[in-house]
């Protein structure tokens, strides 16, 4: 099979496609026979070592995580046989490969019909996009602000919040191009959040503040944040693409507003058959069609590095998927 890896961390370049045996399911295991492998924004900060800041250190060799959907072809030893020839989608490690490794008790059941774009969704993206909702304990009406609403979970959140019943959601995201997606996908409001004035533009649209703030983007995007929020407003803070690790001053908070962290590895520990449920609730939501993933590019799993030059230029919109081309082995 092949595979992709990288021995060294720096740019796209160093990832490196290779042929590799098949890896064995251990116990609680199942292998998958991928058929396309969603890419991460955090990949490419792994990818870059030392220079992406202290919460992206992973070692060498890089075996990239990815949200792969796929066929299970085997299972562990203690595993159910009957899962072999179920399409589903998971979270895995060493993901930008024909044939992947997969946890059995958090694999997310593909829903017929459903294609690799919205299944690619079940396992990671969509149950971030629905839980930080949820963190931030989202009522009917409030208003929302969602920072890089054009990426892969923000373009759901958008949708995921209208679905909940928010009143306004408010996209940011930097280049027109995007803004207009933001808008597509559902956001009453698209604002560029590379403009120095981008905080005006959110109290003009939510003069009362906004309830409600999901953000990944960490530095003076988070603090001006925090300004925004109306009383009883919550931040729920997930991830910080900048790299850029906050202090949140203790001050801003006495104005009745609070911040919560979200992380889904510690959300799956905290509260296993919650997640599981909400994995289920998603992908009804995706075969009804209220929730969509846009798919920016798919590419031949060898084009792993291109799929990482699109996330590090910033220039996609939803969903970046890689496609195995190797004919499964007889
Ligand atoms: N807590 C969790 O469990 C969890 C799980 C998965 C992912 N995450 C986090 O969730 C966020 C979204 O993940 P995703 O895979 O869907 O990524 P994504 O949103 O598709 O891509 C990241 C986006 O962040 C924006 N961004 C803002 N500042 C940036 C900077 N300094 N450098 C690069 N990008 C910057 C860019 O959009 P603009 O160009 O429009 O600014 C970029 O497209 C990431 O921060 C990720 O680490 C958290």
């Amino acid at each position: 099979m092949q595979r992709v890896r990288y021995y060294e961390y720096g740019g796209p370049e160093v990832l490196t496609v290779e042929d590799a045996d098949p890896p064995a399911p251990q116990a609680g295991q199942v292998l998958l026979r991928a058929e396309a492998i969603g890419v991460n924004f955090v990949d490419t900060k792994f990818r870059r070592g030392s220079d992406s800041g202290s919460i992206f250190q992973r070692p060498l060799p890089g075996r990239p995580t990815g949200d792969v959907v796929g066929t299970v072809t085997q299972v562990g030893p203690d595993v159910d046989r009957r899962l072999v020839g179920r399409r589903v989608a998971a979270l895995a490690e060493d993901a930008y490969a024909d044939y992947v490794v997969a946890e059995a008790s958090w694999l997310a059941t593909v829903p017929d019909h459903l294609d690799s774009g919205d299944a690619s969704m079940l396992a990671m993206s969509a149950p971030v996009a629905l839980r930080i909702l949820r963190a931030a304990r989202l009522n009917p009406g409030d208003t929302v602000l969602i920072h890089a609403a054009a990426g892969g979970i923000g373009h759901l959140a958008v949708q995921l919040a209208k679905v909940l019943g928010a009143g306004t959601v408010i996209g940011t995201a930097r280049s027109s191009r995007k803004l207009d997606f933001v808008r597509n996908v559902g956001a009453d409001v698209a604002i560029d959040y590379a403009l120095p004035d981008w905080p005006d533009q959110v109290r003009a649209a939510a003069p009362g503040g906004v309830d409600v703030v999901l953000d990944a983007v960490g530095g003076s995007v988070l603090q001006s944040s925090l300004d925004l929020l109306a009383p009883f407003g919550r931040t729920v803070v997930y991830g910080a693409a900048t790299g850029e690790l906050e202090r949140v001053p203790v001050v801003k908070l006495f104005a009745l507003r609070s911040v919560t962290g979200f992380n889904l590895t510690a959300w799956r520990h905290a509260n296993p058959d919650q997640a599981r449920q909400e994995m289920g609730e998603l992908a009804d939501l995706f075969a009804a069609g209220q929730l969509r993933t846009t798919v920016h590019a798919s590419l031949p799993l060898t084009e792993a590095a291109t799929a990482h030059e699109l996330i590090e230029a910033r220039s996609h919109t939803g969903r970046i998927l890689l496609i195995p081309t190797t004919p499964p082995a007889a």
